[in-house]
Protein backbone atom coordinates (compact mmCIF):
# COMPACT_ATOMS: atom_id res chain seq x y z
CA UNK A 1 0.00 0.00 0.00
CA UNK A 2 1.70 3.56 -0.90
CA UNK A 3 1.96 5.87 1.86
CA UNK A 4 -0.23 8.52 2.29
CA UNK A 5 1.73 12.24 2.64
CA UNK A 6 0.28 13.60 5.87
CA UNK A 7 -0.84 17.20 6.00
CA UNK A 8 0.23 19.48 8.54
CA UNK A 9 -1.60 22.66 9.81
CA UNK A 10 -1.44 24.79 12.96
CA UNK A 11 -5.04 24.17 13.72
CA UNK A 12 -7.37 21.06 12.63
CA UNK A 13 -11.40 21.92 13.49
CA UNK A 14 -13.29 18.82 12.77
CA UNK A 15 -17.11 20.34 12.35
CA UNK A 16 -18.03 23.59 11.17
CA UNK A 17 -21.58 24.55 13.16
CA UNK A 18 -21.52 27.74 15.15
CA UNK A 19 -18.81 26.58 17.28
CA UNK A 20 -16.32 25.16 14.83
CA UNK A 21 -16.95 28.56 12.45
CA UNK A 22 -16.56 30.74 15.34
CA UNK A 23 -13.44 29.35 15.99
CA UNK A 24 -11.94 28.78 12.41
CA UNK A 25 -13.35 32.93 11.61
CA UNK A 26 -11.29 33.90 15.32
CA UNK A 27 -7.88 31.58 14.18
CA UNK A 28 -7.91 32.50 11.09
CA UNK A 29 -8.27 36.27 12.23
CA UNK A 30 -4.69 35.74 14.21
CA UNK A 31 -2.70 34.78 11.15
CA UNK A 32 -2.77 30.69 11.93
CA UNK A 33 -3.01 28.07 9.32
CA UNK A 34 -6.51 26.75 9.67
CA UNK A 35 -8.09 23.32 8.41
CA UNK A 36 -11.66 22.45 8.72
CA UNK A 37 -13.03 19.42 7.65
CA UNK A 38 -16.60 17.94 7.23
CA UNK A 39 -17.99 15.14 6.47
CA UNK A 40 -20.75 16.75 4.63
CA UNK A 41 -20.56 17.66 0.85
CA UNK A 42 -22.76 21.06 1.98
CA UNK A 43 -20.34 23.14 4.77
CA UNK A 44 -23.21 24.28 5.85
CA UNK A 45 -25.18 20.85 6.74
CA UNK A 46 -25.09 21.36 11.08
CA UNK A 47 -27.07 21.29 14.16
CA UNK A 48 -26.97 24.73 13.68
CA UNK A 49 -28.21 25.21 10.40
CA UNK A 50 -31.31 23.41 11.58
CA UNK A 51 -31.64 25.41 15.01
CA UNK A 52 -34.99 27.61 15.04
CA UNK A 53 -35.46 29.41 17.99
CA UNK A 54 -32.75 31.28 18.14
CA UNK A 55 -30.05 32.83 20.52
CA UNK A 56 -30.15 34.18 23.93
CA UNK A 57 -28.91 37.50 24.10
CA UNK A 58 -29.53 40.20 27.10
CA UNK A 59 -33.82 41.73 26.65
CA UNK A 60 -34.28 45.28 27.61
CA UNK A 61 -35.25 44.57 31.33
CA UNK A 62 -32.49 41.65 31.93
CA UNK A 63 -29.11 41.55 33.70
CA UNK A 64 -26.76 38.37 33.46
CA UNK A 65 -27.43 37.31 37.00
CA UNK A 66 -30.83 37.09 35.69
CA UNK A 67 -29.98 34.72 32.92
CA UNK A 68 -27.36 32.89 35.11
CA UNK A 69 -30.61 32.13 37.79
CA UNK A 70 -32.18 31.01 34.85
CA UNK A 71 -29.62 28.28 33.49
CA UNK A 72 -28.94 27.33 37.08
CA UNK A 73 -32.59 26.53 37.65
CA UNK A 74 -32.91 24.47 34.27
CA UNK A 75 -29.92 22.86 34.93
CA UNK A 76 -31.23 21.44 38.35
CA UNK A 77 -28.46 23.11 40.13
CA UNK A 78 -25.62 20.92 38.76
CA UNK A 79 -24.17 23.64 36.13
CA UNK A 80 -20.32 24.83 36.63
CA UNK A 81 -20.71 28.37 37.73
CA UNK A 82 -17.59 29.34 36.66
CA UNK A 83 -18.76 28.63 32.70
CA UNK A 84 -22.72 29.79 33.45
CA UNK A 85 -20.47 33.19 34.51
CA UNK A 86 -18.69 33.41 31.57
CA UNK A 87 -21.59 32.70 29.39
CA UNK A 88 -23.71 35.19 31.22
CA UNK A 89 -21.23 37.83 31.01
CA UNK A 90 -19.50 37.40 27.80
CA UNK A 91 -22.29 35.79 25.51
CA UNK A 92 -24.23 39.05 24.42
CA UNK A 93 -21.60 41.02 23.72
CA UNK A 94 -20.04 38.56 21.87
CA UNK A 95 -23.23 38.83 20.08
CA UNK A 96 -23.21 42.39 19.51
CA UNK A 97 -19.23 42.71 18.17
CA UNK A 98 -19.29 39.26 15.90
CA UNK A 99 -23.00 38.34 15.22
CA UNK A 100 -24.34 41.99 14.62
CA UNK A 101 -21.26 44.23 13.93
CA UNK A 102 -19.20 41.63 11.83
CA UNK A 103 -20.86 39.32 10.26
CA UNK A 104 -24.26 41.88 9.93
CA UNK A 105 -26.45 39.10 10.71
CA UNK A 106 -30.07 40.16 10.62
CA UNK A 107 -32.10 39.57 13.75
CA UNK A 108 -35.39 40.50 13.86
CA UNK A 109 -36.55 43.98 14.98
CA UNK A 110 -39.78 45.17 16.69
CA UNK A 111 -39.96 48.13 15.67
CA UNK A 112 -36.54 50.28 13.67
CA UNK A 113 -34.26 50.87 16.74
CA UNK A 114 -35.15 47.77 18.95
CA UNK A 115 -34.43 43.80 18.00
CA UNK A 116 -37.42 41.51 18.95
CA UNK A 117 -36.66 39.46 21.62
CA UNK A 118 -38.67 35.90 21.72
CA UNK A 119 -39.28 33.82 24.90
CA UNK A 120 -38.85 30.28 25.45
CA UNK A 121 -39.46 27.52 28.26
CA UNK A 122 -36.93 28.15 31.89
CA UNK A 123 -36.23 31.90 31.03
CA UNK A 124 -37.47 34.48 33.08
CA UNK A 125 -37.48 37.21 30.49
CA UNK A 126 -37.96 38.11 26.48
CA UNK A 127 -34.21 37.49 25.76
CA UNK A 128 -33.86 35.18 22.58
CA UNK A 129 -32.56 36.74 19.32
CA UNK A 130 -34.50 34.77 15.95
CA UNK A 131 -34.68 35.58 12.36
CA UNK A 132 -38.17 34.62 12.34
CA UNK A 133 -38.21 31.02 12.61
CA UNK A 134 -34.81 29.90 10.46
CA UNK A 135 -31.92 31.86 13.09
CA UNK A 136 -29.08 28.95 12.62
CA UNK A 137 -29.68 28.98 8.79
CA UNK A 138 -28.73 32.13 8.47
CA UNK A 139 -26.08 32.31 11.00
CA UNK A 140 -24.39 29.67 9.39
CA UNK A 141 -24.51 30.61 6.19
CA UNK A 142 -22.95 34.10 7.40
CA UNK A 143 -20.14 32.27 8.68
CA UNK A 144 -19.49 29.88 5.72
CA UNK A 145 -19.37 33.22 3.46
CA UNK A 146 -16.88 34.93 5.63
CA UNK A 147 -14.51 32.17 6.20
CA UNK A 148 -14.15 31.45 2.61
CA UNK A 149 -12.44 35.41 2.13
CA UNK A 150 -9.99 33.89 4.56
CA UNK A 151 -6.43 32.40 2.45
CA UNK A 152 -5.26 30.57 5.70
CA UNK A 153 -8.25 29.00 5.84
CA UNK A 154 -8.86 25.71 3.74
CA UNK A 155 -12.15 23.95 4.26
CA UNK A 156 -12.64 20.39 3.40
CA UNK A 157 -15.89 19.08 3.26
CA UNK A 158 -16.98 15.60 2.69
CA UNK A 159 -14.14 14.06 5.02
CA UNK A 160 -15.03 11.81 7.59
CA UNK A 161 -12.90 12.34 11.16
CA UNK A 162 -12.35 8.67 11.73
CA UNK A 163 -9.87 8.19 14.88
CA UNK A 164 -7.71 11.54 16.32
CA UNK A 165 -3.95 10.90 16.17
CA UNK A 166 -2.23 10.94 19.53
CA UNK A 167 0.87 10.67 20.64
CA UNK A 168 2.03 7.77 21.77
CA UNK A 169 -0.65 5.68 20.70
CA UNK A 170 -0.27 6.37 16.99
CA UNK A 171 3.83 7.43 16.81
CA UNK A 172 6.30 4.66 15.47
CA UNK A 173 8.94 6.44 17.90
CA UNK A 174 9.27 3.94 20.81
CA UNK A 175 10.45 6.91 23.55
CA UNK A 176 7.51 8.81 22.70
CA UNK A 177 6.47 7.10 25.77
CA UNK A 178 7.86 8.98 28.27
CA UNK A 179 6.09 11.74 26.31
CA UNK A 180 2.73 13.39 28.08
CA UNK A 181 0.16 12.05 25.91
CA UNK A 182 -0.90 14.55 23.14
CA UNK A 183 -3.75 14.61 20.57
CA UNK A 184 -1.55 15.83 17.16
CA UNK A 185 -4.31 16.10 14.31
CA UNK A 186 -6.74 12.73 12.83
CA UNK A 187 -7.03 10.49 10.45
CA UNK A 188 -9.35 11.65 8.38
CA UNK A 189 -11.36 9.70 5.58
CA UNK A 190 -11.92 11.35 2.25
CA UNK A 191 -15.53 10.08 1.38
CA UNK A 192 -15.16 10.28 -2.33
CA UNK A 193 -12.09 8.03 -2.67
CA UNK A 194 -12.24 5.97 0.66
CA UNK A 195 -9.11 6.87 1.58
CA UNK A 196 -7.51 7.67 4.89
CA UNK A 197 -5.31 10.76 5.19
CA UNK A 198 -3.42 11.88 8.11
CA UNK A 199 -3.63 15.89 9.02
CA UNK A 200 -1.33 16.69 11.59
CA UNK A 201 -1.98 19.56 13.43
CA UNK A 202 -0.77 21.32 16.56
CA UNK A 203 -4.14 22.06 17.84
CA UNK A 204 -7.23 20.65 17.81
CA UNK A 205 -10.78 21.52 17.87
CA UNK A 206 -13.74 19.02 18.29
CA UNK A 207 -16.57 20.21 17.08
CA UNK A 208 -17.94 17.62 15.97
CA UNK A 209 -21.79 18.60 17.45
CA UNK A 210 -24.27 16.17 19.18
CA UNK A 211 -25.74 12.92 18.98
CA UNK A 212 -29.49 12.62 18.79
CA UNK A 213 -29.12 10.08 15.95
CA UNK A 214 -28.47 7.79 18.25
CA UNK A 215 -32.14 8.09 18.72
CA UNK A 216 -35.25 6.37 16.85
CA UNK A 217 -36.69 9.87 16.96
CA UNK A 218 -34.52 13.00 17.59
CA UNK A 219 -34.73 16.67 16.11
CA UNK A 220 -31.40 16.04 15.00
CA UNK A 221 -30.13 16.13 11.63
CA UNK A 222 -29.53 12.06 10.65
CA UNK A 223 -25.27 12.75 10.45
CA UNK A 224 -26.07 13.69 14.22
CA UNK A 225 -23.95 11.00 16.00
CA UNK A 226 -21.81 11.92 18.27
CA UNK A 227 -18.51 11.22 15.81
CA UNK A 228 -16.87 13.96 18.47
CA UNK A 229 -17.23 11.78 21.83
CA UNK A 230 -16.81 8.25 20.38
CA UNK A 231 -13.21 9.67 19.10
CA UNK A 232 -12.47 11.63 22.15
CA UNK A 233 -13.43 8.40 24.31
CA UNK A 234 -10.75 6.46 22.75
CA UNK A 235 -8.02 9.17 22.62
CA UNK A 236 -8.55 8.87 26.29
CA UNK A 237 -10.30 12.38 27.17
CA UNK A 238 -12.13 12.37 30.01
CA UNK A 239 -15.64 12.41 28.66
CA UNK A 240 -18.79 13.27 31.52
CA UNK A 241 -22.49 13.64 31.91
CA UNK A 242 -23.93 11.34 29.29
CA UNK A 243 -26.75 10.74 30.69
CA UNK A 244 -28.26 14.22 30.28
CA UNK A 245 -30.17 13.49 26.71
CA UNK A 246 -32.36 16.37 26.31
CA UNK A 247 -35.67 15.49 24.85
CA UNK A 248 -37.74 18.05 22.95
CA UNK A 249 -41.23 18.18 23.65
CA UNK A 250 -42.44 19.02 20.44
CA UNK A 251 -41.27 17.39 17.09
CA UNK A 252 -43.55 16.94 14.37
CA UNK A 253 -45.88 13.24 14.36
CA UNK A 254 -45.75 12.92 10.66
CA UNK A 255 -44.68 9.58 9.02
CA UNK A 256 -42.56 11.61 6.54
CA UNK A 257 -41.23 14.49 8.83
CA UNK A 258 -38.57 13.00 10.12
CA UNK A 259 -38.19 14.67 13.96
CA UNK A 260 -39.16 18.17 12.27
CA UNK A 261 -38.80 20.44 15.03
CA UNK A 262 -41.98 22.65 16.28
CA UNK A 263 -40.20 25.46 17.97
CA UNK A 264 -40.44 26.11 21.81
CA UNK A 265 -40.69 29.75 20.87
CA UNK A 266 -44.43 28.96 19.75
CA UNK A 267 -45.15 28.26 23.34
CA UNK A 268 -43.23 31.85 23.95
CA UNK A 269 -46.41 32.96 21.96
CA UNK A 270 -48.83 31.49 24.09
CA UNK A 271 -49.79 27.63 21.84
CA UNK A 272 -51.13 25.71 24.10
CA UNK A 273 -50.53 21.63 24.68
CA UNK A 274 -53.70 19.32 24.50
CA UNK A 275 -54.17 15.72 24.56
CA UNK A 276 -55.90 13.75 21.05
CA UNK A 277 -58.72 14.80 22.50
CA UNK A 278 -58.82 18.51 22.99
CA UNK A 279 -57.97 18.73 26.86
CA UNK A 280 -55.11 21.10 28.14
CA UNK A 281 -53.13 19.44 30.28
CA UNK A 282 -49.95 21.47 31.77
CA UNK A 283 -51.29 22.69 34.24
CA UNK A 284 -51.65 19.40 36.14
CA UNK A 285 -47.27 19.29 36.08
CA UNK A 286 -45.75 22.91 36.40
CA UNK A 287 -46.96 26.01 38.02
CA UNK A 288 -44.96 27.43 34.70
CA UNK A 289 -47.46 25.66 32.64
CA UNK A 290 -46.50 25.10 29.49
CA UNK A 291 -43.34 27.06 29.65
CA UNK A 292 -41.94 24.84 32.19
CA UNK A 293 -38.12 23.73 31.29
CA UNK A 294 -38.22 20.94 28.71
CA UNK A 295 -37.61 17.43 30.81
CA UNK A 296 -41.23 18.63 32.66
CA UNK A 297 -42.57 19.14 29.32
CA UNK A 298 -41.48 16.59 28.00
CA UNK A 299 -42.71 13.70 30.70
CA UNK A 300 -45.65 15.66 31.17
CA UNK A 301 -47.12 14.94 27.32
CA UNK A 302 -45.31 11.07 27.68
CA UNK A 303 -47.70 10.51 30.66
CA UNK A 304 -50.45 12.31 28.65
CA UNK A 305 -50.00 9.82 25.36
CA UNK A 306 -49.39 7.01 27.98
CA UNK A 307 -52.73 7.47 29.75
CA UNK A 308 -54.47 8.43 26.44
CA UNK A 309 -53.06 5.56 24.63
CA UNK A 310 -51.86 7.72 22.20
CA UNK A 311 -49.23 8.65 20.09
CA UNK A 312 -48.87 12.42 19.82
CA UNK A 313 -50.47 15.18 21.02
CA UNK A 314 -51.57 18.53 19.73
CA UNK A 315 -50.01 21.64 20.16
CA UNK A 316 -52.52 24.74 19.40
CA UNK A 317 -51.21 27.65 17.98
CA UNK A 318 -54.08 28.84 16.03
CA UNK A 319 -56.26 29.29 18.61
CA UNK A 320 -53.62 31.19 20.89
CA UNK A 321 -51.60 33.29 18.57
CA UNK A 322 -51.43 37.43 19.09
CA UNK A 323 -48.90 37.42 16.21
CA UNK A 324 -49.15 36.98 12.28
CA UNK A 325 -48.64 33.16 12.37
CA UNK A 326 -47.47 32.82 8.63
CA UNK A 327 -44.93 36.19 9.22
CA UNK A 328 -43.57 35.43 12.36
CA UNK A 329 -42.80 31.38 11.36
CA UNK A 330 -42.75 30.73 7.57
CA UNK A 331 -40.64 27.71 7.40
CA UNK A 332 -42.98 26.08 10.38
CA UNK A 333 -46.26 27.11 8.70
CA UNK A 334 -44.94 26.02 4.82
CA UNK A 335 -43.26 22.50 6.01
CA UNK A 336 -46.29 21.85 7.71
CA UNK A 337 -48.74 22.82 4.83
CA UNK A 338 -46.33 20.34 2.85
CA UNK A 339 -47.93 17.77 4.93
CA UNK A 340 -51.52 18.52 5.16
CA UNK A 341 -51.70 20.44 8.24
CA UNK A 342 -52.79 24.51 8.07
CA UNK A 343 -50.98 25.80 11.35
CA UNK A 344 -52.95 28.91 11.42
CA UNK A 345 -55.89 27.16 11.57
CA UNK A 346 -55.50 24.07 13.27
CA UNK A 347 -53.47 22.06 16.07
CA UNK A 348 -50.15 20.47 15.10
CA UNK A 349 -49.75 16.77 15.85
CA UNK A 350 -46.10 16.78 18.14
CA UNK A 351 -44.16 13.93 19.58
CA UNK A 352 -40.91 14.38 21.80
CA UNK A 353 -37.82 13.68 19.90
CA UNK A 354 -34.12 13.73 21.49
CA UNK A 355 -32.90 16.52 21.05
CA UNK A 356 -29.46 17.52 22.41
CA UNK A 357 -26.78 16.23 24.51
CA UNK A 358 -25.80 18.18 27.94
CA UNK A 359 -22.84 16.11 28.52
CA UNK A 360 -19.95 15.45 26.39
CA UNK A 361 -15.58 15.91 26.45
CA UNK A 362 -15.18 17.85 29.94
CA UNK A 363 -12.85 21.21 28.69
CA UNK A 364 -12.27 24.35 31.04
CA UNK A 365 -13.23 27.99 30.62
CA UNK A 366 -10.96 27.90 27.04
CA UNK A 367 -12.46 24.80 25.96
CA UNK A 368 -9.43 22.63 26.89
CA UNK A 369 -9.67 19.28 27.27
CA UNK A 370 -8.15 16.60 29.76
CA UNK A 371 -5.87 15.48 26.59
CA UNK A 372 -2.91 17.85 25.66
CA UNK A 373 -3.97 19.67 22.13
CA UNK A 374 -7.37 18.90 22.05
CA UNK A 375 -10.31 21.63 22.46
CA UNK A 376 -13.77 20.69 21.95
CA UNK A 377 -16.67 23.45 21.74
CA UNK A 378 -19.88 23.55 21.63
CA UNK A 379 -22.82 20.42 21.59
CA UNK A 380 -19.61 17.93 21.65
CA UNK A 381 -18.04 19.38 24.45
CA UNK A 382 -19.44 19.26 28.51
CA UNK A 383 -18.23 23.33 30.04
CA UNK A 384 -21.03 22.78 32.59
CA UNK A 385 -22.65 25.39 31.63
CA UNK A 386 -25.93 23.06 31.46
CA UNK A 387 -25.90 21.14 34.38
CA UNK A 388 -28.84 18.37 34.20
CA UNK A 389 -30.62 20.18 31.63
CA UNK A 390 -30.19 22.80 29.14
CA UNK A 391 -31.95 26.36 28.88
CA UNK A 392 -33.59 26.60 25.58
CA UNK A 393 -31.41 28.91 23.23
CA UNK A 394 -28.80 28.61 25.25
CA UNK A 395 -26.56 26.29 23.05
CA UNK A 396 -25.51 28.71 19.61
CA UNK A 397 -24.15 30.77 22.31
CA UNK A 398 -22.22 28.42 24.21
CA UNK A 399 -20.97 27.35 21.00
CA UNK A 400 -19.94 30.83 19.68
CA UNK A 401 -18.83 31.78 23.44
CA UNK A 402 -16.46 29.04 23.48
CA UNK A 403 -15.41 29.12 19.70
CA UNK A 404 -13.91 32.33 19.83
CA UNK A 405 -12.91 31.16 23.12
CA UNK A 406 -11.00 28.10 22.29
CA UNK A 407 -9.39 29.98 19.15
CA UNK A 408 -8.33 33.33 21.20
CA UNK A 409 -6.47 30.81 23.75
CA UNK A 410 -4.22 28.61 21.06
CA UNK A 411 -3.48 32.16 19.39
CA UNK A 412 -2.40 33.52 22.17
CA UNK A 413 -0.72 30.46 23.69
CA UNK A 414 0.45 28.84 20.48
CA UNK A 415 3.51 26.75 20.73
CA UNK A 416 5.02 24.90 17.65
CA UNK A 417 5.49 21.38 19.77
CA UNK A 418 5.19 19.43 16.03
CA UNK A 419 7.47 21.42 14.48
CA UNK A 420 9.97 20.55 17.66
CA UNK A 421 8.79 16.54 18.24
CA UNK A 422 8.87 15.88 14.50
CA UNK A 423 6.13 13.37 13.13
CA UNK A 424 6.57 9.20 12.83
CA UNK A 425 2.63 8.41 12.28
CA UNK A 426 1.53 4.98 11.67
CA UNK A 427 -0.36 4.67 8.30
CA UNK A 428 -3.47 3.56 7.99
CA UNK A 429 -4.31 -0.17 8.16
CA UNK A 430 -5.98 -1.50 5.60
CA UNK A 431 -7.07 -5.04 5.68
CA UNK A 432 -5.46 -7.08 3.11
CA UNK A 433 -8.36 -8.72 1.61
CA UNK A 434 -11.25 -5.80 2.36
CA UNK A 435 -15.09 -7.05 2.24
CA UNK A 436 -17.35 -4.94 0.41
CA UNK A 437 -19.62 -3.68 2.77
CA UNK A 438 -23.48 -5.36 2.69
CA UNK A 439 -25.86 -2.16 3.84
CA UNK A 440 -28.59 -4.45 5.00
CA UNK A 441 -26.11 -5.34 8.19
CA UNK A 442 -25.64 -1.97 8.20
CA UNK A 443 -29.18 -0.63 8.75
CA UNK A 444 -30.04 -3.10 10.64
CA UNK A 445 -27.32 -2.32 13.14
CA UNK A 446 -28.83 1.06 13.23
CA UNK A 447 -31.99 0.27 13.61
CA UNK A 448 -31.23 -1.84 16.81
CA UNK A 449 -28.96 0.87 18.38
CA UNK A 450 -31.72 3.30 17.58
CA UNK A 451 -34.52 1.36 18.83
CA UNK A 452 -32.54 0.39 21.99
CA UNK A 453 -31.89 3.74 22.69
CA UNK A 454 -35.42 5.12 22.26
CA UNK A 455 -36.88 1.89 24.18
CA UNK A 456 -34.30 1.58 27.61
CA UNK A 457 -32.45 4.75 27.37
CA UNK A 458 -34.74 7.38 26.55
CA UNK A 459 -37.19 9.29 28.37
CA UNK A 460 -38.41 7.10 31.07
CA UNK A 461 -35.47 4.71 32.39
CA UNK A 462 -35.48 1.90 35.06
CA UNK A 463 -32.18 -0.26 35.83
CA UNK A 464 -34.01 -2.86 33.88
CA UNK A 465 -34.42 -1.22 30.69
CA UNK A 466 -30.51 0.15 30.62
CA UNK A 467 -29.38 -3.46 31.58
CA UNK A 468 -31.13 -4.49 28.76
CA UNK A 469 -29.61 -1.84 26.81
CA UNK A 470 -26.38 -2.40 27.97
CA UNK A 471 -26.13 -5.89 27.26
CA UNK A 472 -27.08 -5.41 24.01
CA UNK A 473 -25.48 -2.91 22.76
CA UNK A 474 -22.30 -4.84 24.08
CA UNK A 475 -22.53 -7.82 22.21
CA UNK A 476 -23.60 -5.47 18.87
CA UNK A 477 -20.09 -3.45 19.60
CA UNK A 478 -18.13 -6.58 19.60
CA UNK A 479 -19.97 -8.07 16.05
CA UNK A 480 -19.60 -4.21 14.95
CA UNK A 481 -15.81 -4.03 16.00
CA UNK A 482 -14.88 -7.52 14.01
CA UNK A 483 -16.75 -5.89 11.08
CA UNK A 484 -15.36 -2.87 10.90
CA UNK A 485 -11.42 -4.41 10.68
CA UNK A 486 -12.43 -6.42 7.46
CA UNK A 487 -14.82 -4.14 6.06
CA UNK A 488 -13.79 -1.65 2.86
CA UNK A 489 -13.87 1.92 4.59
CA UNK A 490 -16.51 4.04 3.84
CA UNK A 491 -18.14 6.57 5.63
CA UNK A 492 -20.94 4.44 7.01
CA UNK A 493 -18.69 1.99 8.24
CA UNK A 494 -16.89 4.81 10.39
CA UNK A 495 -20.55 5.83 11.25
CA UNK A 496 -21.28 2.74 12.51
CA UNK A 497 -18.10 2.47 14.55
CA UNK A 498 -18.74 5.94 16.56
CA UNK A 499 -22.47 5.61 16.75
CA UNK A 500 -22.61 2.15 18.81
CA UNK A 501 -19.24 3.72 20.81
CA UNK A 502 -22.00 6.94 21.76
CA UNK A 503 -24.80 4.71 22.56
CA UNK A 504 -22.53 2.89 25.26
CA UNK A 505 -21.33 5.98 26.82
CA UNK A 506 -24.76 7.39 27.25
CA UNK A 507 -25.79 4.09 28.17
CA UNK A 508 -23.17 3.21 30.91
CA UNK A 509 -23.33 7.20 32.25
CA UNK A 510 -26.94 6.59 32.90
CA UNK A 511 -26.84 3.05 34.36
CA UNK A 512 -23.99 4.72 36.73
CA UNK A 513 -26.48 7.36 38.06
CA UNK A 514 -29.01 6.34 39.95
CA UNK A 515 -30.11 9.78 41.01
CA UNK A 516 -33.08 11.19 38.42
CA UNK A 517 -32.28 15.12 37.46
CA UNK A 518 -32.88 17.01 35.01
CA UNK A 519 -33.02 15.40 31.61
CA UNK A 520 -32.16 12.18 33.35
CA UNK A 521 -35.16 10.52 34.66
CA UNK A 522 -34.89 7.30 36.13
CA UNK A 523 -38.02 5.16 37.79
CA UNK A 524 -37.06 2.60 40.26
C1 LIG B 1 -36.51 25.47 19.60
O1 LIG B 1 -36.65 26.36 18.77
O2 LIG B 1 -37.44 25.00 20.25
C2 LIG B 1 -35.14 24.89 19.82
C3 LIG B 1 -34.29 25.85 20.51
C4 LIG B 1 -33.25 25.16 21.33
O3 LIG B 1 -33.22 23.94 21.39
O4 LIG B 1 -32.47 25.85 21.98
Amino acid sequence: MEETKSQKTDILIIGCGIAGASAALEAAKSGLKVVVVTKNEKLEESNTFYAQGGIVSLGPDDHPELLKEDIIQTGDGINNPEAVEILSKEGNKMVDSVLIEELDIPFMKSSPDSLDYAQEGGHSRRRILHIRDTTGRTIEEKFVAALKDYSNVTLLPDHTAVDLLTVPHHSKNPTSFYREPRCIGCYVLDNKTNKVKIICSTYTILATGGCGAVYLYTSNPKGAIGDGYAMAYRAGARIVNMEYIQFHPTSLFHRDADGFLISETMRGEGARLKTKDGQMFMDKYSGQNELAPRDEVTRAIYEEMTNTSSNYVYLDLASYAKIDIKKRFPHIYKTCLQYGIDITKESIPVVPAAHYCCGGVLVDGWGRSSLSGLYAVGEVSCTGVHGANRLASTSLLEGLVWGIRSAKHIASHFNPVLERTGLDIHQWYYPEKEEETDPALINQDWISIRSTMWNYAGIIRTPKRLERARADLDYLHHRIEKFYKEARMDRNVVGLKHGIQVALLITYAAIGNPVSRGSHYIKN
